[in-house]
């Protein structure tokens, strides 16, 4: 069974005041959602007041990114096992803002995403094609190696314990959401590539689609059978826009 999920992705917002009271009122009302997961990967520094605000609820801790470095002499950066010790379950990797701003190719992505499970944290790893790739219609080609260079770094087990995203680059804060059978369209591409590999793995993939998912598009897109839910940028960072996503799971 595909396990549903919807993540947040809160990027550089937030302050302890207003993350206090945006998870005091998405606490209060998906406490009760069941088994569907939700996640909210915030920036590193509200880790630890974070984590211990959702103490005894099920909505699970994420961050943002993560080094690929396991320690060592490297300025700045947060190593894996550090994000285990305030219980980081999941970690976004290769979202497509860390790799157009912060120049990660396909190998470092690959690496994070090693680093992340060596330390048993789940990584969320994106992908997605940019406009002119879709225009120049290599959306497939851009997909797969993306894909390709975490299988071939990591092998496709691997997947078993992660959660791929697609996010076409041009949906991302644009407001200009894929539509229902556009996101399907790749997510379908997505997961009968996987299955070419290992059947199980493909099955049991959760494929979460990204960009520009809000309150009212929410439950069209996750009807499509192979979106398995979504990460939420923008929309994660209003309560009643976040809740009525995650409510939308259950449609
Ligand atoms: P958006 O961002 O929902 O604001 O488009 C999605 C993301 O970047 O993960």
């Amino acid at each position: 069974m595909r396990k549903k999920m919807v993540a947040g992705n809160w990027k550089m917002h937030g302050n302890l005041v207003d993350n206090k009271q945006l998870l005091d009122a998405v606490i209060a009302e998906l406490n009760g959602l069941g088994e569907d997961l939700v996640a909210v990967c915030v920036p590193y520094l509200y880790l630890p007041s974070v984590q211990s605000q959702l103490q005894n609820t099920k909505i699970a801790l994420g961050a943002q990114n993560v080094s690929q470095y396991e320690k060592g002499a490297y300025t700045g950066e947060i190593s894996a096992s550090m994000l285990s010790d305030f219980q980081c379950q999941y970690v976004i990797v290769g979202h497509s803002e860390r790799r157009m701003l912060f120049g990660e190719d396909n190998h470092v992505v690959a690496e994070k995403y090693v680093a992340a499970q060596n330390a048993g944290i789940t990584p969320i790893l994106c992908v997605g094609e940019t406009m002119e790739q879709r225009e120049a219609k290599i959306t497939e080609q851009v997909i797969e190696q993306q894909l390709m260079s975490v299988i071939n770094l990591a092998g496709i087990e691997t997947l078993n314990k992660a959660v791929v995203a697609y996010e076409p680059v041009w949906a991302i804060g644009t407001g200009k959401t894929a539509s229902p059978e556009q996101a399907q369209d790749v997510h379908a591409f997505i997961r009968e590539g996987i299955a070419k590999q290992n059947l199980n793995v493909a099955n049991q993939l959760t494929v979460l689609y990204g960009g520009s998912v809000k309150g009212n598009n929410a439950s069209e897109l996750f009807a499509m059978p192979d979106i398995d839910g979504g990460l939420i940028g923008g929309a994660s960072l209003i309560a009643n826009d976040f809740i009525a996503i995650c409510r939308a799971l259950r449609h």
